[in-house]
């Protein structure tokens, strides 16, 4: 049986922390799918289908990946999607806290069998965030290596937009 995981998030964008999980979860499942959700009440910084073409372009490397997004409850597309696995990542502590709540959450709303798995979160980019490197970005600061090359310049040409 094919072993099917999820990562979901935000991805706005993606990073080079988010792109470090992918990489090691995609060594340990058949197929990765990367589910961008889309939140109507959350302004965010690129729209839903330049995250899917980043997030697309960044890990165009890997076979095993794939893109989508979803609207709504997780635990929904889930269970329509028959996912075993939902990957999720954790930097420190903070994010062990608030993944256990909603890894608790989401085993009442899993319909089947799915679990949560953590991967640890390379220590090199345990500090960034997305919105920390858009922060950085929008400020003049430098994010190169932190995001991937698309990633680089698709703030830039975002920010060029903005500017203009
Ligand atoms: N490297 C770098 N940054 C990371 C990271 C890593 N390994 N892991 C997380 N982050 C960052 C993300 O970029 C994000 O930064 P931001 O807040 O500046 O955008 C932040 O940490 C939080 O990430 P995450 O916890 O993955 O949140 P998210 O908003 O990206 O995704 C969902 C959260 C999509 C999984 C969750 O909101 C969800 O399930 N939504 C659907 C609605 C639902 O079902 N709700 C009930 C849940 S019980």
């Amino acid at each position: 049986m094919e072993r099917k995981a999820l990562y979901a998030g935000s991805f706005d964008p993606i990073t080079n922390g988010h792109l470090n999980i992918i990489e090691r979860a995609a060594k340990v499942y058949d197929s990765l799918t990367l589910a961008i959700v889309v939140n109507p009440r959350k302004k965010s910084f690129f729209s839903v289908e330049e995250r899917v073409a980043l997030a697309a372009e960044a890990t165009r490397h890997i076979p095993n990946v794939k893109v989508d997004s979803f609207c709504g409850l997780l635990a929904d597309y889930v269970n329509e999607g028959g996912f075993a696995t939902v990957i999720r990542g954790l930097r420190d502590s903070v994010d062990f806290q608030n993944e256990m709540q909603m890894a608790n959450m989401n085993a009442r709303l899993y319909k089947g069998d799915t679990e949560t798995v953590f991967l640890m979160g390379n220590p090199e980019y345990s500090y960034i965030s997305s919105s920390l490197i858009k922060e950085a970005a929008s400020l003049g600061g430098d994010v190169s290596g932190l995001v991937p090359e698309c990633v680089l310049s698709g703030i830039k040409n975002k920010l060029q937009e903005e500017s203009k």
